[in-house]
């Protein structure tokens, strides 16, 4: 069974199809004959711990434009609130699904719904990673720096540099270090001491046998130097809310502002996953600068994960 529960859950052949794939599904939304639809008389499972606006709506919706029914399952509602174990619920959803996308706490669960369940499971969100986000971002910035042609997509990143502000050890944070082995994109790193990347990312580059593209300073100027692209994230992930006052003291130096944008390239763009905190990590003059590609991030996630779904359903 084939799941999306990683980045590099596929092979460089299978990103290039799932790119491609995503480009023709947003060029022909919805015009898709009924005849080819990949998810025609299937149910999806999604399964969320944790609140979602743009993961629930855009897989919803994904689903349904892939002739698929979506099935909403919040997991406070599940017998799993009152105890039943993950291996049995696992394993009776898997009677009913053909698929389930799931957002959770700890990654582990995912992994272990994918051990019990016999149907592809997609990560929607961990503490550790956030595939489709980090997926649906490399595509965005594909189609500008390709100028729109899907054949120079992953060529048009390579040797990129990008830089990352903020909470360095939170998901997006891991998500952008195994995505920028697996694009071949340099990924500096600038968050408080204490927040660098922690041992689980690096072994993960090692398991996958990829080269590590990234480095970590505490100096928010040093890492956008040059730096083709601007990220950042909340401070306060789901699930840390109890240390709130704390990273927002920290991380202030780190926030994405007027002056740190100048120190980039001229063209650089700012990106960030959503939903933001102006005047925490970013200001609302970056959000409002033309350098601000957001709403392209968001909007591309419908179109990636479409094309995940349709690739795992041809795989499995
Ligand atoms: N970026 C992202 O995953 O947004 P949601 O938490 O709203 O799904
Ligand atoms: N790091 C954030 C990402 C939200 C999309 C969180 O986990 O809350």
């Amino acid at each position: 069974m084939r799941h999306f529960i990683k980045e590099t859950d596929f092979t460089h052949a299978e990103i290039k199809h799932v790119f491609a794939s995503a480009a023709a599904m947003k060029a022909a939304r919805s015009a898709t004959p009924p005849s080819t639809l990949p998810l025609a008389r299937q149910s999806w499972g999604l399964l969320f711990f944790k609140k979602s606006t743009r993961t629930r709506v855009s897989f919803q919706v994904g689903v349904s434009e892939l002739g698929g029914h979506p099935v909403m399952l919040n997991a406070e509602e599940l017998q799993l609130a009152r105890g039943e174990t993950v291996g049995d619920t696992a394993r009776v959803l898997s009677r009913y699904l053909h698929g389930l996308v799931v957002r959770c706490y700890e990654h582990s669960l995912l992994e272990e719904i994918a051990q019990f369940g016999t149907v592809p499971v997609i990560n929607a969100l961990s503490d550790y990673l956030h595939p489709c986000q980090i997926y649906a971002d490399f595509f965005t910035l594909a189609e500008r720096w390709s100028n729109g042609d899907p054949t120079r997509f992953l060529e048009s990143l390579k040797g990129r540099k990008i830089a990352f502000l903020g909470d360095t050890a939170c998901n997006m944070a891991n998500s952008l270090i195994l995505g920028g082995a697996l694009f071949d994109v340099e990924v500096a790193l600038a968050g408080p001491p204490g927040y660098e990347p922690h041992k689980a990312i690096r072994a993960q580059l090692l398991r996958d046998r990829l080269t590590p593209t990234w480095n970590f300073t505490t100096d928010p100027f040093e890492a956008v130097r040059d730096a083709d692209m601007l990220y950042t994230d909340v401070w306060v992930s789901m699930g840390v809310e109890a240390e709130k006052s704390e990273r927002l003291r920290q991380m202030r130096p780190y926030q994405v502002n007027a002056p740190l944008m100048r120190t980039a390239k001229p063209d650089a763009y700012f990106m960030h996953c959503l939903p933001a905190h102006v005047g925490e990590e970013v200001t609302q003059e970056v959000l409002d600068s033309p350098s601000c590609i957001i709403f392209d991030q968001a909007e591309n996630r419908l179109h990636i994960q479409k094309a995940i779904l349709a690739q795992l359903s041809a795989r499995n």
